[in-house]
């Protein structure tokens, strides 16, 4: 037993013996004798929620993390007063209540434990500011390890780190730096290759220390607030990440041209130039969606401005841009600068939007138009008005996307970098101070944004971008991950950034192609390049005080390079869609570390570079100059190379080649790999022809492929095309059956299937148990044929 007199010194209650049981359906209410109230809520057999009290009291029950398309219900809940616990069995699991100090223990239906509390709940009165921190201990097992927690630039695995979720402008970060952009206090354990997860939901300075102080304790605590947290039951990891991407929601489906790739800069400017960079893509044939407005735009820095000098006809050049197929996407920023002939303040000032300091005054903080004053983001009227801004550049301008910049909110020459603690928030009705709206302000800022952008670019689909981000945040927006540094840890960084965001629920993120502050050589870009192409959200942006970053800035051999992977992104976009569609359906994150790959191997417990792409595609990046190849893991199943066909059988680490033009890439035996062909922009080709990579596998294997028109909201009423294939490989033959949903039709009527890896000559071919000439189906040796999207079963008979 671990005596924590270091914190009983500080003045640390804990709850005592409980006198009082209370059943109001799926709530269960605990009371102690000295006034601790515990109340679990069953969501799910496999979701509960644990709130504490003090002095009788609960909060409000407000969040704005939770979604409001929650799935609840449960199978069983029973409750049984025993000695020395009260027994809570649900049909997933059983939590044990003990009855002389409120400590909570979880387990499995068999008894296995899967999270005991250590100390348990036990607080501290907060006597600067009222209310109590809040701390919750729990045991660290030996072998438990811990996932997640959004954008932390750690190691995969967290065993062994103290963390804190505190969102803070983090220029030129670096690896293990405390704390970065986004408060996601949320992480998958695993012990004993059995995965749970705990979502924090506390939106104060949040702290999480997992066995970094103490060997075999994992503890988290917040500056004020509640302990409130959701306990979700794996047993796999898939099943806790959907659980809870569930509670916090999913983006709906983007423009398919946000997935494109996309290019920025601080700043391209004036018109002129953002002209010259877009005609240079399409000079060189290079594939480009989306091109970007840093904040020289506007006019001193002014939201919601134009510098006429700059851009005389913004409309007009966003309509040219248009028909060259590139879509723009602007900056805007909370700040809003002090200027009584500037009608955004001016209408700010009017109606009494700004924050406001404890004892009256507006808040002001410096950015990059001088002082500013911020708009109160918490407040449901100032989010309706912030979301009216936008009507004149989307509506009639025609600008496609909007970047949400600054908004932790970044305040330059002040050491927090922040508003003061005191500045006052209305918290939609629950007013409190920045210490507890801090984490939220950047969300809420975005949100507002969204629905402006949703409002006005209907019938089309928005398209948003935040840096500050908390628990929840991905149901509005696209994310990146802020200033990183062009250099080979930043690549490593992003590559883990990546994947734990994807583990935290939020998918739709990127980071800054070669790096924003410094310039990278054309070797650091080309790999950064060759690893964004698998990352959701795809764009180079760079500080530009260093030179250029665009594609063609590195030479010749670089840009071919970089050329050859944005085609492949352009390819692979239907799969990448599908990923998508997935994500939002089933909470399936669209990159996966190997862990959450395959949590019972134990080799992939600290692996950090290989993930995969999808469901189908294991990607390695290169991570050091001169490379000509590394050693990466393949997790257990054979494995092509992308680029020989080469099978791999996986389980072990090997050396892998990867000259400067080549990433290890590898594609899981059984696929069927949708592409399109390569298209200078999101549309710019009709598909006459979709293409499927086959890769043989003896056995069984199901892969999907979503398609719709790409924007819009047609595909809510059944315009959409949801293609399942079931591949099953025997010795001599193939067969794949197709089940399709939805009423949308595409625009091809072919499927070219090119086959890898069949171990037979093609003797037969039937569709539809009907033998088909061989001149039909334009049968190409071994290599492929073509055949009817519409076929329910094709079956191959080898010679
Ligand atoms: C911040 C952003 C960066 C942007 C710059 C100027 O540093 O993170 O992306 O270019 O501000 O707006």
């Amino acid at each position: 037993m671990i005596t924590n007199t270091e914190i009983e010194k500080r003045g640390n209650q804990h709850p005592n013996h409980i006198v009082d049981f209370k059943q109001e359906n799926r709530k269960l209410l605990f009371t102690t004798q000295n006034g601790v109230i515990l109340e679990v809520s069953i969501l799910r057999d496999s979701v509960v929620r644990f709130r504490y009290a003090t002095e009788h009291v609960f909060e409000p029950d407000f969040s704005y993390a939770i979604s409001d398309d929650v799935n609840t219900g449960f199978n069983q809940l029973e409750v049984q007063d025993e000695i020395p616990e009260y027994v809570v069995t649900t049909n997933k699991i059983k939590i044990y209540i003990n009855k002389s100090n409120l400590k909570v223990q979880i387990t499995d239906l068999e008894d296995n434990v899967l999270n005991e509390d250590e100390l348990g709940f036990h607080w501290e009165e907060n006597y600067d500011f009222g209310g109590n921190v809040v701390k919750m201990s729990k045991i660290c097992h030996s072998g438990e390890s811990y996932y997640g927690m959004g954008d932390k630039a750690s190691h995969t695995n967290l065993k062994g780190k103290r963390l804190n979720n505190w969102v803070t402008d983090s220029y030129a970060y670096g690896k293990d730096q405390e704390p970065l952009y986004k408060a996601i206090p949320f992480y998958v354990g695993l012990k004993e290759s059995v995965a749970y997860g705990i979502f924090f939901d506390n939106s104060f300075s949040t702290y999480f220390d997992f066995a970094n102080e103490k060997r075999n304790v994992t503890s988290f605590w917040a500056d004020g607030g509640e302990m409130n947290y959701y306990f979700f039951y794996g047993p796999k990891m898939s099943q806790v990440v959907e659980a809870y991407t569930d509670l916090t929601g999913v983006p709906e489906l983007p423009p398919l041209w946000a997935l494109g790739f996309h290019q920025s800069k601080w700043s391209y400017y004036p018109e002129r130039n953002v002209k010259k960079i877009a005609a240079t893509f399409r000079k060189l044939n290079i594939p480009c969606d989306a091109i970007y407005l840093d904040i020289d735009y506007m006019e001193g820095f002014r939201c919601f401005t134009w510098n006429n000098r700059y851009f005389p006809n913004p409309k007009k050049m966003v309509q040219e841009l248009e028909k060259d197929g590139f879509k723009v996407v602007t900056m805007i920023d909370p700040g809003i600068k002090i200027d009584r002939d500037y009608w955004v303040y001016q209408q700010a000032m009017d109606n009494g939007f700004f924050c406001r300091r404890a004892d009256g005054p507006h808040f002001k903080g410096k950015v990059w138009p001088g002082e500013c004053k911020f708009p109160d983001f918490t407040n449901p009227e100032v989010r309706e008005w912030w979301a009216g801004l936008y009507k004149e550049m989307i509506a009639e301008i025609g600008v496609r996307g909007v970047w949400n910049d600054m908004n932790e909110p970044a305040i330059m020459e002040v050491p927090s970098k922040t508003a003061n603690l005191d500045v006052r928030h209305d918290y939609d009705g629950h007013p409190c101070s920045h210490r507890k709206a801090h984490n939220v302000y950047g969300m809420q800022m975005v949100r507002a944004t969204y629905e402006g952008i949703k409002k006005y670019t209907f019938p089309r689909r928005p398209f948003v971008l935040t840096r500050a981000a908390y628990s929840g945040t991905q149901r509005y927006c696209a994310t990146w991950t802020g200033d990183n540094v062009a250099t080979w840890e930043h690549l490593w960084i992003a590559n883990v950034q990546m994947q734990r965001m994807c583990m935290s629920g939020y998918s739709f993120v990127g980071s800054d192609i070669g790096g924003f502050a410094e310039q990278p050589n054309g070797e650091l870009f080309a790999r950064w390049v060759q690893l964004a192409i698998f990352h959701p959200f795809c764009r180079v942006h760079s500080s530009g005080d260093h030179g250029d970053q665009e594609p063609w800035s590195f030479g010749e051999e670089i840009t071919n390079i970089v050329r050859k992977y944005i085609e492949l992104r352009y390819q692979l976009l239907p799969y990448l869609y599908t990923m998508f569609y997935k994500y939002i359906n089933n909470g399936m994150p669209m990159l996966q570390s190997l862990v959450f790959y395959d949590q019972e191997d134990t080799q992939t417990h600290f692996r950090t570079d290989e993930f995969l792409f999808g469901e189908h595609m294991l990607v390695c990046p290169v991570q050091e100059p001169n490379a000509q190849g590394r050693r990466m893991y393949f997790p257990r199943g054979n494995w092509y190379s992308y680029w020989t066909d080469e099978v791999i059988e996986g389980g072990v680490e090997r050396w892998v080649p990867a000259e400067i033009y080549k990433i290890p890439l590898y594609v899981k035996e059984g696929a069927m790999i949708p592409k399109y062909p390569v298209q200078q922009y999101v549309g710019e080709k009709e598909i006459k022809e979709l293409r499927i990579d086959v890769y043989y596998k003896e056995g069984i294997e199901n892969s999907s492929v979503y398609e719709d028109q790409q924007d819009g909201y047609d595909y809510k009423k059944g315009r959409f095309s949801l293609r399942k294939f079931r591949l099953r490989g025997k010795e001599n033959e193939l067969i794949i059956q197709q089940f399709k949903d939805g009423n949308f039709t595409t625009s091809y009527n072919t499927f070219k299937l090119n086959f890898h890896g069949l171990p037979f000559t093609i003797g037969t071919v039937e569709v539809d148990n009907e033998e088909v000439d061989f001149s039909e189906i334009k049968l190409n040796g071994n290599n492929s044929i073509e055949v009817t999207k519409d076929f329910t079963e094709l079956h191959l008979i080898g010679k």
